[in-house]
């Protein structure tokens, strides 16, 4: 059995595109491996968050795990900031990362730009996502495309570590899926689907309601012509769309292509909406019940115990290698 970490922030809702890229990989995996699915609230404190809002968007996105699939009794679901070695082992790997590194990475440029100060926790980012992952040993890190940088500077720092103080950490491999790694906006296929977009027509949310869905999907921009094919260099809007009904629907894009054929957008929009809710109106019945039964904290709570075990004994590990004083009785 191999270890698989992931995280996700608490910083708005989850959208399709989070679903797609990340959560529906979770689910897949727990049944093979060993899972830690995190909630990074750590993270999510890297841009202003308001305390309540914050609060109430944590325990949405641990029911949304659940909800989307995640199984408790087989994978460990917990909130990043309740084991405390994250931090730690961060702050290690911190020291061991180079500012031009740092400095490199688009996550960072797209979140600084324009502004006019920057917290340098958002700087240092990385470095706390590297220990995230390495602190399990986690061979497979299920992510959307967008953080493939940040996982090759994890190796980086893995190998760096390893280099400098003794083989000791697992070097983890990315976990993408092939289509609808980058799930792209409805309104412009050219930017990535975001729950921070200001444009709430830009993006499905995993619990916007049935008529809400269908209200987006359809207003969802389309290439010129009336082909439904995928072709993301000349039909992007068309192909990010087809991915979202693959993933939804579990056609592959060559049986989407046959079903659509001379029939034109309207009917493939309209179908692409009723597998959206299809796959929605369940997650969002089992999301209302889990919130109305507070079960979310207990799970957190064992989740939180098995995963200490874990990194508080590679924090241990890592603080022998790196020479710090073990305080004795
Ligand atoms: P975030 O919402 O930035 O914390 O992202 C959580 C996970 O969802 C990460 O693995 C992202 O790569 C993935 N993700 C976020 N947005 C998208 C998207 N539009 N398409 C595919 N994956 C995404
Ligand atoms: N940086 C990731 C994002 O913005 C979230 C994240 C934090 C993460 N720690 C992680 C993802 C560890 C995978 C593994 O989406």
């Amino acid at each position: 059995m191999g270890k698989v970490l992931s995280g996700i922030q608490p910083s708005g809702q989850l959208t399709i595109g989070n679903y797609i890229g990340a959560l529906q990989n979770f689910v897949k995996l727990q049944h093979t491996e060993e899972c830690f699915f995190m909630v990074v609230d750590m993270h999510a404190i890297t841009v202003p968050q308001e305390p309540a809002a914050l609060r109430e968007q944590s325990e949405a996105v641990a029911a949304l795990f659940i909800a989307a699939g995640i199984d408790p009794s087989k994978a460990n679901v917990f909130m990043q900031s309740h084991v405390p070695a994250h931090a730690e082992l961060g702050w290690m790997l911190t020291t061991l990362t180079n500012m031009g590194e740092l400095e490199r990475m688009t996550q960072f440029k797209d979140k600084s730009a324009g502004k006019e100060s920057v917290g340098a926790g958002l700087f240092v980012y990385p470095s706390l996502m590297a220990a995230d992952i390495l602190i399990y040993n986690a061979d497979l890190v299920p992510v959307g495309d967008d953080q493939k940088q940040h996982l090759e500077l994890t190796r980086d720092l893995a190998q760096r570590f390893n280099h400098r103080f003794g083989d000791y950490f697992t070097l983890p491999k990315p976990y993408i899926p092939e289509v609808g790694a980058r799930i792209m906006g409805l309104d412009d296929a050219s930017k990535k689907m975001s729950k921070s977009s200001s444009n709430p027509g830009s993006f499905i949310t995993l619990l916007d309601p049935p008529d809400v869905v269908r209200k987006k999907i359809s207003r969802a921009t389309t290439d010129s012509g009336r082909e439904v094919k995928f072709d993301p260099a000349n039909k992007p809007e068309i192909s990010n769309l087809m991915g979202i009904y693959a993933h939804c629907s579990g056609l592959t894009l060559a049986e989407i292509e046959a079903r659509y054929e001379g029939q034109g957008y309207g009917p493939f929009k309209k179908e692409l909406a009723e597998h959206v809710v299809a796959v929605l109106e369940p997650l969002q019945a089992r999301y209302n019940e889990i919130r109305s039964s507070g079960e979310i904290h207990q799970i957190l709570k064992r989740g939180a115990e098995r995963a200490a075990e874990v990194a508080n004994k590679t924090v241990a590990d890592v603080k022998e290698k790196m020479g710090f004083l073990a305080p004795r009785a």
